[in-house]
């Protein structure tokens, strides 16, 4: 087994299984998070990452945030701004040699 540290301090996953529901709307879903991290500068610290199903199929689109172990569904363009700050509120303090 090997490991490996990542690069962002944490993960967004969007469901965008091919076969399933979620395929066209996750896809924007997930272009819509990471424009949303960039604008709030935060796309260096949380990386948005297409998912298989994420276990609630039929309420697409679905995001989970793992750090916080919660599953978004249904997830509307009007509602990325609120699950971004969401995501961020979680994330450390950057310590001033990190910026
Ligand atoms: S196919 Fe998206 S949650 Fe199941």
């Amino acid at each position: 087994m090997d490991k490996k540290h990542l690069s962002h301090e944490a993960v967004i996953l969007v469901c965008t299984r091919k076969d399933g529901r979620c395929f066209t709307k996750g896809a924007k879903l997930r272009a819509r998070l990471r424009n949303e991290l960039e604008l709030q500068g935060l796309h260096k610290r949380v990386k948005v990452v297409p998912a298989g199903c994420l276990g609630a199929c039929g309420k697409g689109p679905v995001v989970m945030t793992p750090g916080d172990s919660t599953l978004w569904t249904a997830v509307k363009k009007s509602d990325v701004g609120d699950l971004v700050a969401a995501v961020a509120a979680g994330l450390p303090t950057p310590r001033k040699d990190d910026a």
